[in-house]
């Protein structure tokens, strides 16, 4: 799921990441900047700890930064672009810097440095190193190499090298980071849809072997973490050897995360409806930690598109599935996403594309025109679709959407629900909790402290936020 998230992450309080000692102080500052979806806002984080252990501590305020990192998305080309005009802001600070006898550093990483790696310093010279999404681990060493003057550009390594090397942040930084926490456990993708540059930028499906996501899931257990989302950008394709010696797939996995202490909620994001397998369905029926929300893409409702799209499954195969997962976790709320103005859509098709959506009636939905990606078989294909009537039928779609998400929200009114307390209110006197559908409650301060889950009754829906006034005793 991609959410364009320019996130500038803050941390106060720096510490080894690898033991729970205090390290060097922060000497250095770093800035960054995440594009992009939730694998990238995991990965920001793992940089910043790698980033550390040599004395950066992070700044949200770019002007007092020794280095910044833009950690870019290439999934449409209007993602991308905006990596480049903002390359050229922070050039112009760059040079002020250099006015005063100041070095800033500039560093590109993400999957607009794995697609696009040298062809960066062309366009921007002032970029110091570039660095794909395998390779973070080095970083510190990419950054001393900079340093000393040379353009580095690092895109060539394995991920199993980063998985396995990936600094594990200290617990108080964990703590710093709030109650909820993402996990990558798999990553890359073999499904090559038409439209999609992962499997270019981010390489085939790679899934992170059991004990490494055990040991990282407790961790965040023992540092208050209580809702854990993992991260794939196939998620249900994770699968590996279980500790039973079988082979295990994610819905295994879930069973075997719901055991671990103090971890409440689980989620995970994003799904291919060819990987929806019979174990990961009955973790949703039988597991009251998994959240009943599912993000599972179709992108478009016509055969003729998903055939070209190279989806492998039909409408039909998508309902069915649904069916069955209804059948299991009734209260399932469906999220997904969806491309209009795919090379060759017709009215037809696209009207295809509305029926499914008001057959499923999602809770949640993400929407774009199709963006040809370089590389990619859509890129190449003759019949593309004219922007005006790409424009209009996001419209028409996004009108649906809004609407059932809107019927989605005013229909939890009234409901009692558990809340997990995420941080303050914007008012005094407010705390912010989150829905099992990931929507945000806004609740009355004493009704808990944050890491709490409380049973609350739903007063009002509005079009973002759930609002409670009231705890519901528990008896039981
Ligand atoms: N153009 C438009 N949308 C795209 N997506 C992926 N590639 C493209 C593209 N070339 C959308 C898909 C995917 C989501 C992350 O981004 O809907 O599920
Ligand atoms: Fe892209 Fe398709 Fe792979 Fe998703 S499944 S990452 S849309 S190629």
């Amino acid at each position: 799921m991609e959410q364009n998230i320019a996130r500038d992450e803050k941390l106060t309080n720096v510490v080894s990441p690898l033991q729970d000692a205090p390290a060097q102080a922060a000497t250095k500052k770093v800035f960054m900047k995440t594009y992009g979806c939730q694998m990238n806002v995991y990965d920001s984080q793992r940089m910043t700890d790698a980033l550390a252990s040599d004395g950066y501590g992070l700044t949200e305020n770019m002007e007092e930064a020794d280095l910044v990192l833009l950690n870019t998305c290439h999934i449409r080309e209007k993602a991308a672009e905006k990596v480049y005009s903002e390359l050229g802001r922070i050039r112009k600070l760059k040079e002020e810097k250099a006015s005063v006898g100041q070095e800033l550093l500039i560093g590109v990483t993400g999957c607009v440095a794995q697609a696009e790696g040298r062809e960066i310093l062309r366009r921007a010279p002032s970029v110091d190193l570039v660095v794909g999404p395998q390779t973070y681990h080095r970083l510190p060493s990419v950054v001393k190499r900079a340093k000393s003057g040379e353009k580095v550009v690092e895109t060539e390594y394995a991920i199993e090298d980063k998985f396995e090397h990936l600094p594990q942040p200290a617990k108080a930084i964990v703590r710093n980071r709030g109650v909820t926490a993402f996990l990558t456990v798999q990553e890359g993708c073999d499904k090559f849809c038409t439209f999609c540059v992962v499997p270019y930028t981010r390489g085939s499906e790679v899934s992170r072997p059991v004990n490494q996501i055990l040991t990282e899931a407790q961790r965040l257990a023992e540092s208050g973490v209580r809702e854990v989302t993992l991260l794939g950008q196939n998620v249900n394709a994770w699968h590996g050897e279980g500790p039973d010696g079988k082979e295990w797939g994610l819905g295994e996995l879930l069973f075997r995360l719901a055991e671990v202490p103090g971890l409440s909620r689980l989620r995970y994001t994003t799904s291919h409806p060819r990987d929806m397998s019979e174990s990961l369905i009955a973790a949703h029926r039988d597991l009251p930690q998994l959240m009943p929300y599912l993000h599972l893409p179709v992108q478009s409702g016509s055969d003729r598109i998903l055939k070209t799209m190279n989806r492998k499954h039909t409408a039909a195969d998508y309902l069915r599935l649904i069916d069955r997962i209804r059948g299991a976790r009734p209260d399932i709320a469906m999220s997904g996403d969806f491309i209009v103005g795919f090379p060759g859509e017709t009215d037809q098709d696209f009207e295809d594309t509305m029926r499914i959506i008001r057959e499923v009636n999602y809770a949640q939905a993400f929407s774009f025109k199709y963006s040809p990606r370089p590389g990619t078989p859509g890129a190449g294909m003759s019949n593309h679709v004219e922007e005006h009537v790409k424009d209009e039928r996001l419209q028409r779609l996004q009108a649906l959407l809004n609407e059932q998400q809107a019927a989605f929200a005013q229909s939890r009114a009234g409901l009692e629900m558990d809340v997990l307390i995420e941080k303050p209110g914007r008012d005094a006197g407010q705390i912010v909790g989150r829905s099992p559908w990931l929507q945000p409650v806004i609740m009355n301060a004493e009704l808990g402290d944050i890491g709490d889950i409380v049973r609350v009754r739903i007063s009002k829906a509005g079009s973002h936020s759930l609002f409670a006034d009231s705890e519901i005793p528990v008896t039981a």
